[in-house]
């Protein structure tokens, strides 16, 4: 699963083969951070056809470059072809044997697979006589198949790869025979892995001798013994696999020992799930650094704790395996240049890790460092943290993988000395915090991924955050709730040699030209799963870019614009070598007459004949109107009739008409309204307070209930409502009712109004605070209308308050003859129905007197 992972480093690092990095992602995020994929599970869309004699079912791929035959019941024979391809694969049939003559005609292939065959016992010798070409064959999950005899792969001449995995075997003497090199004489690679070999003897591979054979995979087989002398007739062998048997650290010891003596030169050893547990065997460590091996895999053993010393010095590793080996931490000098003077690569990924916590990572020598998933479990989760400057010395690393790591934020300080990374992998981390100049010291990054990070759910992404990425060359940001880019705060002029952006799967529903601009070299953008709707203004035409690949997948287009179609029409004809694509397909395409005659006139006479070809050839489909809908767009383009959509364009303009009255009827209602709001505006200010209040009010009633009877207790015994022209009288009353027995506390709205709370919010809050509200009603404060706010207010108050008791929180205060004009209906009705006092300045003594029992009687 690592192969093709580490020999592309191998070539791309060590014998500086000039490599694309792009292709090479794909490949390393393949094998680095998903399952490989397998194309031949996938759909095969053409039918082959069916072979009547053996009742076998083929189909294909696409490009016809594989054809599968299957049929579980019926596929009794081995299958007829009549198409060549370069890939056949005969599976889940119940062909009892493969008969000499069968495969004569497919000389032509380069790959066979015989595989999930489960009736098939038996390979005639020979069978394989005529297939001078093929160079790899797999003869796998056949689970009844026990043995080869010595002749069956007779005339296998470029054979270079044979799987037989998962098959019956249980004598590794009953396979080895049928290898022998005069057979196969291009024989690289053989894999027997799941099969019940048991134990490999001294005479395994005698029949092999000479044999160019240079990678054998023995995993999984329930070994438990190896003779060291077993492997001595491969002479050419280079790597091999031994993971997952159940070997003891002595017996691999053994034959490495034996290998060793016998000048053979092994360069791999795969040592995965072989149950060592606490530390790698010393022993074993100290033989295998003495031999010449350069790539070690100790996966998935148990090592919870790595110390400087766990290690001997093992001078020629260059790739250590170390994934999902439970590691909780590891010294700071376990793997320093001292003692791994060549080690290029090391994979610590899938472990328990929680961070980096060392002053600095000292394995300065590193190429390649994977740290991804030491994130823990969802019961035990790891939060992954770096130490400032911890990558100060990591001055040769290339590609660092931090995927799937529960980082929360990077800062300037997190990748410091980082100066020739290229390749920089945070994908699904927990990332919502990018510090300014977070990659400013990797001044050479090709490759940055952020897929699947929070990124902006407490920012937006802005230009000092991506400082200094002159270099980067691809950029993904799936999924990272990206709602809109700062045109102004432009983060791709940080990034001018951009040549693949991914945006997908965030919440775009638009994209500007002046956003696009900088990004001149620009060849793929991926928006696909976002929401944009369409453009109207072109983006590529205007900025001069030209992607080769544009992808709108699954967005929420539903309009064909101009601009739009003008684009299509632009990328097209400026492809230069490349061929275009622009995938259109899960959009809401309207087919009528208004979102799509503008561009059908314009793709009639201005169109290319490559716009012209695209569309017919294009698949995506329309979503309404009925009609239409699950109907391709191409198909209604070409069955719109000039005529229908013209005569739709003079009813439009008619419609234009009959609709701009009602609208300007509609305007002037508008207008009207507004002018009706702002004449009453301090009405409307203030139903919205009585609003507000009546909701706090309930609030207020509710818990006043759930305390049963209590009192409530408040902070003022009255708040007082006046106007500034009765202020002397205020005064007076404070004096008279707070100096004297029995100590009154007034809320006067000049005193207690704390500073900067907003006037009518504090009146609010006083007056909730309050026991009483006391209005004191003179001609002024009729006619003020700020105190004829007051007093609504202070009235809906007193209602919201009635409760049966006498307690009647308003008191009112009458001073001098009122003015009836004056009055408010409020102030009538509370002067109709309510007993006031009547200010005396005669009898003043008798007035407060008055006035403190009516207060006093509710404490
Ligand atoms: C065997 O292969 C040769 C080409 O190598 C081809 O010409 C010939 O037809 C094949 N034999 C049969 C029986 O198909
Ligand atoms: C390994 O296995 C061999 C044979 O099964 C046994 O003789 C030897 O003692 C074992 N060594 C260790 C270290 O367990
Ligand atoms: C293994 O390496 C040694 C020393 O480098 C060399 O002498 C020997 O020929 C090599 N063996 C093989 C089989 O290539
Ligand atoms: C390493 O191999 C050499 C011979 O090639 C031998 O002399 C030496 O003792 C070995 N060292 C260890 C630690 O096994
Ligand atoms: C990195 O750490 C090592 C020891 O842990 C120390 O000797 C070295 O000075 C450190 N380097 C820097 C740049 O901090
Ligand atoms: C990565 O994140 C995406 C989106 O949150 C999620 O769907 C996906 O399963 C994650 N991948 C892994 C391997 O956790
Ligand atoms: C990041 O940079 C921007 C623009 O230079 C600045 O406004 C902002 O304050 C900076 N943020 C921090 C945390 O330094
Ligand atoms: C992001 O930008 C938009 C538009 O410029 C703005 O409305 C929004 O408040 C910003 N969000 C944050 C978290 O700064
Ligand atoms: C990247 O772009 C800059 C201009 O911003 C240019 O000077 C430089 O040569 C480019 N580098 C590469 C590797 O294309
Ligand atoms: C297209 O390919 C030709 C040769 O294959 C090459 O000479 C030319 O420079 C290429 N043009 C572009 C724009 O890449
Ligand atoms: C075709 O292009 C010309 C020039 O760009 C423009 O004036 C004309 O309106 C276009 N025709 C249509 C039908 O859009």
């Amino acid at each position: 699963m690592w192969l093709g992972f580490t020999l592309w480093l191998l070539l791309c690092y060590f014998q500086y083969i000039k490599c694309n990095i792009l292709e090479d992602y794909e490949e390393i995020s393949r094998n680095m951070l998903y399952p490989p994929e397998d194309p031949i599970a996938d759909a095969l869309p053409v039918e082959v056809g069916k072979d009547q004699i053996s009742g076998c079912t083929c189909r294909s791929t696409k490009n016809r470059k594989v054809i599968v035959c299957f049929g579980n019941y019926e596929c009794k024979r081995f299958p007829k072809i009549h198409k060549q391809s370069e890939v056949l694969v005969v599976r889940t049939t119940v062909l009892p044997e493969i008969r000499v003559g069968e495969l004569d005609s497919l000389y032509y292939l380069k790959t066979l697979k015989i595989e999930a065959n489960h009736q098939l016992k038996h390979l005639q010798s020979g069978s394989f006589r005529n297939l001078t070409k093929l160079e790899k064959l797999s003869i796998s999950y056949n689970t009844k198949l026990h043995i080869f005899r010595e002749s069956t792969f007779d005339g296998l001449k470029s054979l270079r790869n044979l799987i037989m995995v998962n098959n019956g075997f249980t004598n590794i003497l009953h396979i080895t025979p049928a290898l022998q090199p005069s057979k196969l004489p291009s024989l690289r690679k053989l894999d027997l892995s799941e099969n019940s070999l048991e134990k490999i003897p001294e005479n395994a591979f005698q029949a092999m001798q000479g044999s160019s054979l240079k990678i054998l995979e023995i995993d999984l087989c329930q070994l438990d013994f190896i003779h060291p002398n077993s492997f001595l007739p491969l002479k050419s062998l280079q790597e091999l696999g031994i993971g997952e048997n159940d070997l003891n650290s002595t017996i691999i010891g053994d034959f490495l020992l034996s290998l060793k003596r016998n000048n053979r030169n092994l360069t791999r050893l795969d040592l995965n799930s072989m149950g060592f547990r606490k530390q790698p065997p010393r022993r074993l460590m100290e033989i295998i650094a003495n031999t010449t091996l350069e790539r070690l895999t100790l996966s998935y053993n148990q090592f919870e704790i790595i110390t400087d010393d766990t290690f001997p010095k093992m001078e020629h590793l260059k790739v250590l395996e170390l994934q999902g080996v439970s590691v909780l931490s590891i010294g700071p000098n376990a793997f320093d240049p001292i003692k791994f003077p060549d080690l290029r690569i090391l994979l610590l990924s899938g472990n328990n890790l929680p961070g980096i916590h060392w002053k600095n990572v000292s394995n300065q020598q590193l190429v390649i460092l994977d740290l991804s998933s030491n994130k823990g479990t969802a019961l035990n989760p790891m939060y992954y943290e770096i130490d400032r400057g911890a990558f100060l010395m990591s001055k040769e690393l290339k590609v660092l993988n931090l995927a799937f790591n529960r980082i929360k934020s990077i800062f300037d300080y997190t990748f410091l000395g980082l100066e020739k990374l290229k390749m920089l992998i945070l994908e699904n981390g927990t990332i919502f915090y990018i510090g300014n100049g977070t990659f400013k010291p990797m001044k050479h990054l090709e490759i940055l991924n952020l897929a699947n990070n929070p990124l902006t759910a407490n920012e937006n992404l802005t230009r000092a955050q991506f400082e200094g990425l002159n270099e980067l060359k691809l950029l993904i940001l799936k999924n990272c709730g990206i709602k809109y880019f700062n045109d102004e705060n432009n983060i791709f002029e940080m990034m001018p040699n951009l040549t693949h952006l991914i945006l997908r799967n965030n919440e775009l529903f638009y994209i500007s030209t002046e956003l696009l601009k900088p990004l001149k070299y620009l060849q793929v953008l991926d928006l696909s799963e976002n929401l944009i709707v369409s453009w109207w203004t072109p983006l590529f035409l205007s900025s001069g870019l030209r992607p080769h690949s544009l992808y709108l997948t699954d967005n929420k287009i539903s309009h064909f614009t101009l601009s739009m179609i003008q684009d299509i029409n632009y990328l097209l004809e400026n492809k230069g070598n490349f061929t275009v694509e622009i995938d259109l397909m899960d959009n809401v395409f309207i087919c009528d007459c208004s979102s799509m005659f503008k561009s059908y006139k314009w793709l009639q006479v201005n169109g290319s004949k490559s716009l012209k070809n695209f569309f017919s050839r294009s698949n995506f489909l329309c979503s309404s109107p009925n009609v239409w809908e699950d109907k391709r767009v191409a198909v209604f383009l070409s069955s719109i009739k000039n005529l229908r959509c013209s005569m739709f364009e003079t009813i439009s303009n008619l419609t234009l008409i009959i609709w701009t009255i009602p609208s300007l009827v509609a305007v002037i209602l508008l207008v009207s309204i507004v002018l009706l709001i702002y004449k009453y505006k301090i009405y409307i200010t203030y139903w919205l307070f009585l609003a507000k209040l009546a909701l706090g009010r309930k609030f207020i009633n509710k818990s006043h209930k759930a305390r049963g009877v209590q009192k409530i207790c408040r902070k003022y015994d009255a708040f007082v409502s006046y106007c500034n022209e009765d202020r002397e009288f205020v005064l007076e009353m404070v004096n008279q009712l707070e100096h004297s027995p029995p100590y009154l506390k007034l809320c006067v709205y000049e005193r207690d109004f704390e500073v900067g709370s907003f006037i009518s919010e504090a009146i609010l809050g006083s007056i909730n605070e309050s026991r009483y509200v006391i209005l004191i009603i003179s001609n002024s404060f009729a006619k003020s209308q700020w105190c004829r706010w007051e007093t609504q207010l202070a009235e809906y108050h007193r209602l919201f308050l009635e409760d049966g008791t006498s307690y009647d929180p308003l008191v009112l205060i009458r001073i001098g003859n009122l003015e009836s004009k004056y009055l408010t209906t409020t102030l009538k009705f509370l002067l109709k129905t309510k007993i006031y006092l009547t200010w005396d300045d005669k009898r003043p003594d008798e007035f407060w007197n008055k006035l403190r029992n009516h207060i006093v009687k509710h404490k």
